[in-house]
């Protein structure tokens, strides 16, 4: 866990010297490294690898949410009234003692070491108290080192479930932007200290510049084997499905107006009375009917919705209620649950597009990806549970809706931007990434012509009643299909696609730089196609080639700066 984090595909003066040629062509998008491993206690879900601290601590962490990242000490261990079982050791801790860049003695904004709330995403149906400090920590991204970064320590802490029951905390989070480039800390008669974020310091100051203040992110299903994306600077166009819905963030959240949940089905026949069901949204509480605001909440496992709404989703389904957790269980032994989570069956959210309310968008959440599991510490022995939380509080889609969704932003001015919603595909997805570039005045960006019910077709058994899909037989393997409808729309050949995926040689090299020029002279063309003609296609991520260094320490631009605090509230 301690070792230093080594990019092992190139190495020395000469990788840098080419690497820099490659960075300076083009801004590109810079792909953030998923882990191996996934994580519950209420998933499984995805999460991405950093490196923190000089050298790298490889630590997994849930990516999306802003300002200030969040990461572990050890003595999170230490107090065994909470748990016997150190959760947090899975995801890795971080030993301030080994890291040679670690700056927390002159932040004086809270929490100062002190016990206090502390939300790790904008749901608060469940309690999180902590004893944290502020720090500044260098991350080190497969080779790429970001120096300052926003974070808060957790040196203790807990989650309060409705039930009143304390649970150990076992995952961080990572912040990758916020609507500032940095968080600034005065310190009376000395310099201000500024805390960076990963995306803001990409775009602004670093070697290797992305083309925007901007990030594009599917955290998938890790029990659907849908691997996690998420770029800076740009977002996978193939992880992106038809219209887009761009509206402005508020300042650290993401909110959306929720008009309606259904009940659908995509093929087959329907495992309940009827083709569906609608108005479930305000089912039993017509104050809810005019809709609600919701945030889109990576930080954040459940659906946090009103009580009504969360009660009338249950009792269409085979789930009861259990009061210690706010959360539904399946119940596994009635007919109805595998007739659910196996067939063609969805929930379907409608949302306001676009921050307008003349037009909708709708995000479709197969059941599949609703059978999620309850493990230890939460409960003794796993348990399938539906992840709908009543709440009076506030109201938001966590991590079990975004596996269904994109989500990315765009920090234009950092005040003038907008965040991103859309339909994400299904584990039949195409797994080499489309890579597109957000450019710094982009408010919205374009989506794929590639169906969402193929991408599920392979995965899930329509009810009898209807004709059958063929099945794939290959429907199980790590070979998905590649390539749909309108892949070819990027204009690259096969050809240049295999040279670049041997790597950033100099072929490659030679061949990326090739493209840009000739993507860039088509793009001068086709002026009123902003995103989609600066796509083009990179490697597989793991393959993402970065430079070793980068003279950190060293500003690239001085810009007037103001006092900032951020959203941590004590
Ligand atoms: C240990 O956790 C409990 C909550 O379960 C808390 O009240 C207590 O202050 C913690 N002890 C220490 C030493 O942090
Ligand atoms: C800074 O971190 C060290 C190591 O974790 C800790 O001992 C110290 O109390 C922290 N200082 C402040 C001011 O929080
Ligand atoms: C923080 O940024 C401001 C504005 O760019 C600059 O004046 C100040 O020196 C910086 N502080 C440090 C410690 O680098
Ligand atoms: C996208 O939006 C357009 C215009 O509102 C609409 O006609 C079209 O049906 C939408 N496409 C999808 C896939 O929802
Ligand atoms: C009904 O809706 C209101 C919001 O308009 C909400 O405050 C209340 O909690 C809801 N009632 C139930 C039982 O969900
Ligand atoms: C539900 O989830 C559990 C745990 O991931 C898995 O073992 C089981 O196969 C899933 N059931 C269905 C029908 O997908
Ligand atoms: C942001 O932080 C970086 C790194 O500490 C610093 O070089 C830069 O001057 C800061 N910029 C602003 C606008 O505060």
């Amino acid at each position: 866990m301690l070792s230093p984090w080594l990019a092992p595909f190139w190495s020395g003066a000469t990788s840098l010297v080419l690497l820099s040629l490659c960075n300076d062509a083009m801004g590109r998008p810079f792909y953030m490294r998923w882990s191996d491993k996934t994580y519950g206690p209420d998933g499984p879900w995805n999460a991405v690898t950093i490196g923190v601290g000089n050298p790298g601590q490889e630590i997994d962490l849930y990516p999306g949410s802003t300002w200030e990242s969040r990461v572990f000490l050890p003595s999170i261990c230490s107090n065994k009234s909470i748990s016997s079982t150190c959760y947090a050791r899975d995801a890795g801790i971080f030993h301030p003692e080994f890291s040679s860049t670690f700056e927390n003695e002159s932040i004086s904004l809270g929490p100062n070491g002190e016990w206090g709330p502390g939300q790790f995403g904008a749901a608060d149906a469940v309690g999180t108290t902590v004893e944290a400090d502020r720090a500044l920590i260098e991350v080190d991204l497969a080779g790429t080192l970001i120096p300052d970064v926003d974070f808060i320590t957790i040196s203790q802490g807990y989650q309060t479930y409705p039930g009143g029951g304390n649970y150990p905390l076992q995952v961080g989070i990572l912040a990758l932007g916020a609507p500032d480039i940095n968080q600034t800390f005065s310190r009376g008669s000395s310099d201000p200290l500024n805390g960076t974020f990963i995306a803001s310091y990409l775009w602004k100051y670093a070697d290797v510049g992305i083309s925007s203040y901007s990030w594009g992110m599917h955290i998938g299903s890790a029990a659907h084997k849908i691997e996690g994306s998420l770029i800076l600077g740009g977002y996978d166009k193939n992880r992106v499905i038809g219209n887009v819905s761009a509206q402005p963030y508020s300042g650290p959240h993401f909110p959306i107006e929720l008009l309606d949940i259904e009940l659908g089905v995509a093929d087959g026949e329907s495992p309940w009375d009827g083709p569906g069901k609608s108005r479930l949204l305000a089912q039993g509480n017509s104050s809810l009917s005019s809709g609600i605001t919701v945030k889109a909440s990576p930080a954040d496992p459940y659906l946090y919705l009103p009580e009504s709404t969360c009660d009338a989703l249950a009792s269409e389904l085979p789930v009861t209620y259990q009061p210690d957790y706010g959360l539904y269980f399946w119940d596994e032994s009635d007919p109805r649950y595998l007739r659910i989570v196996t067939s063609p069956s969805y929930l379907d959210f409608t949302f306001n597009k676009d921050g307008v309310n003349t037009e909708k968008i709708s995000i479709k959440v197969p059941f599949a990806l609703l059978n999620l599991t309850l493990d230890a510490p939460l409960v003794e022995e796993s348990v399938r549970y539906f992840p709908c939380m009543r709440t009076t509080g506030t109201y938001a889609l966590g991590r079990a809706f975004l596996q269904a969704a994109f989500m990315g932003v765009n920090y234009i001015d950092q005040d003038n931007g907008n965040w991103f919603l859309a339909q994400a595909p299904g584990p039949g997805y195409s797994v080499t990434p489309r890579t597109t570039t957000i450019t710094d005045t982009d408010s919205t960006i374009a989506g794929s012509n590639n169906g969402w019910a193929e991408s599920w077709a392979d995965y899930w058994t329509p009810l009898s009643g209807s004709v059958d899909k063929p099945q794939d037989s290959n429907g199980d393997s790590d070979v998905k299909s590649d390539g749909k409808s309108d892949d070819s729309s990027d204009g690259l050949s096969t050809g240049a696609k295999a040279g670049i995926g041997i790597g950033c040689g100099v072929a490659g090299l030679l061949i990326i730089g090739l493209m840009v020029w000739a993507v860039s002279r088509r793009q001068g063309r086709k002026a009123n196609i902003p995103v989609e003609a600066k796509s083009i296609n990179l490697p597989h991520p793991y393959r993402q080639v970065v430079p070793a260094q980068l003279s950190a320490h060293t500003p690239i631009y001085e810009l007037a700066s103001s006092q900032k605090e951020g959203p941590y509230e004590i």
